[in-house]
């Protein structure tokens, strides 16, 4: 059977996981929004409510055993069709691709700028990077090529031998290349404790009720949920695998690896009185570029170190999210692997073109929708319309179609009695409410 090991599971879960928000969402809303207060709001978050519902997407996978579509199929004592068509969620995870693969591309252009000389002032390195976006379209497109065919390859090795095996050796690398970007910072003493400060120092006054809801939002997103990435792997799942414990290896995997890259990032930027304030993907490319630029080659050193830490972060987030597509179009049809993804290549490669063209100035008026250019379509569809609604559907399909019996048994090894009654009544109960708020409030606002 072509099914992970216990701990392929958890490194290519973890390595879903572990992505591009890491980077920059995680870090800027910690720093941005009352430093270790939002910590602890997004650790109740995490597991009062996303781990209660991770678990009920990884129970479809391990009972059903098969893509997201049919394991629903299978697993629903009624209503059948219609509770499988819930599976094309996971057509989310490949419009995710599609822009998450452009914005590795840019990663993949800063390794190459890391090696050359790097931008000494904001102005310069602002320029580059507007550049990159609004001009090169050439470059943009070469890089994102790159970056689709390495994932491509990967997913087309299957399971064991292309994503478990990815992730076996990219997760252990990223970890030591942070540890290592970690240690340079813990030497820089005074930008080091403000980093710590700015981090962790709690002002609960800055917890609104929108607070909380971006820190929701943010926990699904960062734990790839409803996109049927956690089902698809839960399929592969070997016998006997501990579903809690692993799953919460995953969590604390996310949570360490966010944490690390919020106090690095944040080191360099007091360290040269940088601009807190500038967040996202400026934070990154723009700033952090300059600060590096100052310590001469053991900047590029560094630069070259933690682009490509996110470049692992980002391909093991990407393979993911064409696996669930893959293995439902060659279980329906009975295609070989191959022919599965040259049809999800082909969609993914056309979206990816026109999210760059998107933004490209003389073609972006093209790729205009609801007045957003196609590539913040992509993003705002699956995050706050997708994503959402399927953790809704998914809970519900647990909590209160599947028998209780079938779930107890599932679960009744890994957690006691009580236990197990206290996640079923937050599944039922809470999870739909709270995901059901941050739909609203995204949506709304
Ligand atoms: N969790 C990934 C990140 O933080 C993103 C992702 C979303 C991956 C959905 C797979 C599916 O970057």
């Amino acid at each position: 059977m072509n099914k992970f090991s216990k701990i392929g599971f958890v490194l290519a879960m973890a390595g879903s996981a572990v992505g591009l928000g890491n980077a920059w969402k995680f870090p800027t809303m910690v720093g941005n929004n009352g430093g270790s207060a939002f910590i602890v709001l997004y650790l109740v978050l995490t597991f009062g409510i996303a781990f209660v519902a991770f678990l009920a997407e990884l129970s479809i996978g391990k009972l059903g055993e098969t893509d997201p579509v049919h394991s629903l199929y299978k697993l629903a004592p009624k209503h059948k069709k219609q509770w499988s068509l819930a599976g094309f969620f996971m057509i989310g995870a490949v419009l995710i691709a599609s822009f998450y693969m452009v914005v590795i591309g840019w990663i993949v252009k800063y390794i190459y700028i890391s090696f050359s000389s790097l931008p000494s002032d904001t102005t310069q390195s602002g320029a580059i990077f507007e550049s990159l976006l609004f001009s090169e379209a050439l470059n943009s497109i070469l890089c994102f090529t790159l970056v689709f065919i390495i994932v491509f390859y990967v997913v087309s090795k299957g399971i064991k031998s292309g994503i478990e095996r990815l992730n076996v050796w990219m997760m252990p690398t990223l970890f030591i290349l942070l540890l290592v970007m970690f240690f340079y910072s813990l030497s820089m003493g005074d930008g080091f404790l403000k980093a710590v400060s700015f981090l962790f120092v709690p002002d609960f006054s800055k917890i609104t009720p929108e607070i909380v809801l971006q820190a929701l939002g943010l926990a699904f997103f960062s734990l790839s949920m409803g996109v049927c990435v956690v089902p698809t792997y839960a399929a592969s799942l070997p016998d006997g695998t501990n579903l809690v414990k692993s799953t919460l290896s995953i969590i604390f995997i996310n949570i360490l690896i966010g944490i690390m890259m919020g106090l690095v990032v944040f080191t360099f930027v007091f360290a040269y009185s940088g601009d807190t304030t500038q967040g996202g993907p400026g934070l990154i490319f723009v700033s952090l570029t300059t600060l590096f630029a100052k310590l001469g080659v053991a900047g590029n050193v560094l630069a070259v170190a933690f682009f490509t830490s996110l470049l692992f972060a980002g391909i093991t987030s990407a393979v993911s999210m064409i696996e669930p597509f893959a293995f439902y179009l060659i279980n329906k049809f009975g295609f070989t692997r191959k022919k599965a993804l040259v049809m999800i290549a082909v969609f993914v490669y056309i979206l990816g073109i026109f999210c760059v063209l998107s933004y490209y100035k003389p073609t972006s008026e093209n790729f205009v929708f609801f007045n957003k250019p196609f590539f913040d379509v992509l993003d705002y569809l699956t995050s706050n319309i997708i994503m959402p609604l399927a953790a809704i559907t998914f809970s519900i399909f647990v909590g209160f179609v599947l028998k209780k019996e079938g779930l107890f048994i599932l679960f009744s090894t890994f957690m006691s009695k009580n236990l197990f009654e206290i996640w079923y009544f937050m599944l039922r109960f809470v999870v739909p409410v709270a995901v059901f708020a941050i739909m609203l409030y995204q949506i709304l606002k």
